[in-house]
């Protein structure tokens, strides 16, 4: 199943609850680790990565008292991490993504269908308003889209496993603005 939520709080139970005992897990911006602490007694394996230098202090102990935690300080948003992340878990169930709420759904939305495409999760949850705004606003008026598809965390668009595909789709980034730094 793939879910959006924008509250952290909400965020942090969504994922505490999906975890299954045994899952591997993928966290993408676990920022402090709240949420890691909230379900790692429960996973066999996480990785979490995070761009920010806040994280290093507390995944030191988050690390140190749950072994089956690794972190990773890199960037989401590039193919690089996501080989990094692949040499350290060959299958992923969940798929957590929170970038900050209110950051950009199209970096975000971005981010989780290449993580996703290469994955295939069978739970994603993402934290992010404008993307829960747009699916509560969006009607789909084309009766050639039925609901075809299975649960999964995941979009067959996004071409699972296809890293050749995904490594364009991220090189993209580099067309986006950061519009809080742009004039
Ligand atoms: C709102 S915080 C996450 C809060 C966390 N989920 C919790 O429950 O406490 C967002 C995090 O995303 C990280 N982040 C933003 N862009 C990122 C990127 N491109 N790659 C990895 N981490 C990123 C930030 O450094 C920050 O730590």
């Amino acid at each position: 199943m793939i879910s959006i939520v924008y509250e952290v709080s909400a965020y942090r139970r969504l994922l505490a609850d999906n975890v299954k005992t045994g899952d591997i897990v993928i966290e993408l911006g676990p920022h402090t680790g709240v949420s890691t602490a909230s379900y790692a007694k429960k996973a066999k394996f996480v990785v979490a990565v995070d761009i920010g230098k806040e994280s290093d202090g507390p995944f030191k102990k988050i690390t140190a008292e749950f072994p089956q935690v690794r972190y990773i300080n890199a960037d989401a948003r590039s193919f690089e991490t996501i080989k990094k992340v692949m040499k350290l878990a060959k299958k992923c169930d969940v798929l957590a993504v929170d970038l900050g709420g209110g950051r950009y759904p199209d970096t975000v939305f971005k981010v989780w269908g290449a993580w996703s495409g290469v994955f295939a999760p069978r739970d994603s949850i993402i934290r992010n308003r404008g993307l829960a705004e747009f699916l509560q606003r969006a009607q789909i008026k084309d009766k050639t889209i039925i609901r075809n598809f299975d649960d999964s965390g995941w979009l067959s668009e996004w071409g699972r496993a296809t890293p050749s595909k995904i490594r364009d789709q991220l090189a993209e980034f580099k067309f986006y603005v950061n519009v809080k730094e742009s004039p």
